[in-house]
């Protein structure tokens, strides 16, 4: 069994990207290695140039995302750990993989239509075939698994569909994938469940974001723990009189709360909900909330301090994870050629 993810270089990470993903990349680790299967984790450094950027500040980043997974627990002794740039099977197959992508499905895209209107300058081709360039990170590795947010489903489906319209057309296999040889594995989406998603603490009846999100309204990993203690005493709650400490429709902020302080000390909400019934207003949720947040970073801001410092020893755990990835790509791309025809016969 195969685990991939992938995450963006771009962005500061904020508290919603660390309790819903990055934090089940290092559990996703741990039962992948006490199962005995690979657990890879790919920082997408070629899919942050389909919109406009700056080269010098996508290096940056992307060693900022790097040192954040190192500093989460990724340990790339045990799993792959990989820049997307660094193995070129990858763009490779993804122009292998146009062969068998309908320009229809790519047109239908939501992000595509999303991102296509936001660009001032270009719309690039690039962020038209995005999706394929997704679909040839997994199907590379021949992932089983493909842990991501809600938002990626369409393009989990597409690299579904591709790589069944691979075998067939490339395979022999019928088009619901039976029979012929699978070439291509394909993979299976894992979503997050519902009550996963963390809230804007401005805004909570939206998701916390790096674009839509105000400064005060997304708590970012590295946030100074004041910062953080001023977010959460102004995130914004309801006026119930008396305050009412559980969640509740028409109570996003503090449902949104009691979540987050779920999350961050390991309990379930009702037993943060328990656990309050002698506080006296929302005031006691929040510092309760911060401290619980303050105390799970900390750890985590202390190791990416001294590890974003030294982009050397980040090049050799990015050597490593390259050597690692390139030689289970490597084969799969060497079966696809074979199989489309492209180069010498094998
Ligand atoms: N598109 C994904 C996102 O924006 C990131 C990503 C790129 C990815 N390649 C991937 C996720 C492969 C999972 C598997 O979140």
């Amino acid at each position: 069994m195969r685990v991939y993810s992938g995450i963006q270089p771009t962005g500061r990470k904020h508290l919603g990207n660390y309790l819903g993903a990055i934090r089940h990349f290092v559990t996703g680790q741990e039962d992948a290695s006490a199962a005995g299967d690979d657990a890879i984790f790919c920082v997408v450094d070629l899919h942050a140039t389909t919109v406009a950027y700056d080269p010098a500040e996508l290096r940056d980043r992307t060693y900022d995302t790097i040192a954040l997974l190192l500093a989460a627990g990724i340990d790339p002794e045990r799993s792959i750990l990989y820049r997307q740039g660094d193995v070129p099977e990858v763009p490779e197959l993804t122009w292998l993989l146009t062969a068998v992508t309908a320009h229809g499905d790519l047109n239908r895209m939501h992000q595509f239509k999303e991102k296509s209107g936001q660009q001032r300058e270009l719309v690039s081709a690039g962020l038209f075939l995005y999706p394929v360039l997704m679909a040839a990170d997994v199907l590379a590795f021949r992932a089983d698994r493909v842990p991501v947010g809600d938002d990626q489903r369409q393009h989990v489906e597409l690299m579904r569909d591709i790589a069944l319209r691979f075998n067939a057309r490339f395979g022999g296999a019928a088009p619901d994938g039976t029979g012929g040889t699978e070439i291509l594995t394909v993979p299976e989406g894992i979503y997050p469940t519902s009550g996963a998603r963390i809230m804007d603490l401005q805004a909570p009846e939206k998701k916390m974001s790096t674009s839509s999100s105000t400064p005060e309204g997304a708590l970012y990993l590295l946030d100074e723990p004041k910062a953080m203690e001023k977010k959460f005493k102004r995130a914004v709650t309801d006026s119930e009189n008396p305050p009412v400490l559980r969640r509740g429709p028409e109570k996003a902020g503090v449902s949104n709360l009691i979540d987050i302080l779920a999350a961050a000390s390991d309990r379930t909400p009702d037993e943060v909900e328990a656990s309050l019934v002698d506080a006296r207003g929302y005031g006691d949720l929040k510092a309760a909330t911060a401290d619980a947040v303050i105390t799970l970073l900390a750890p985590v801001q202390e190791r990416y301090a001294a590890l974003r410092e030294d982009e050397a020893a980040i090049e050799a755990a990015l050597a490593i994870g390259a050597e690692k990835a390139r030689a289970i790509a490597r084969p799969v791309v060497a079966d696809v050629r074979e199989a489309m025809g492209v180069g010498p016969r094998a």
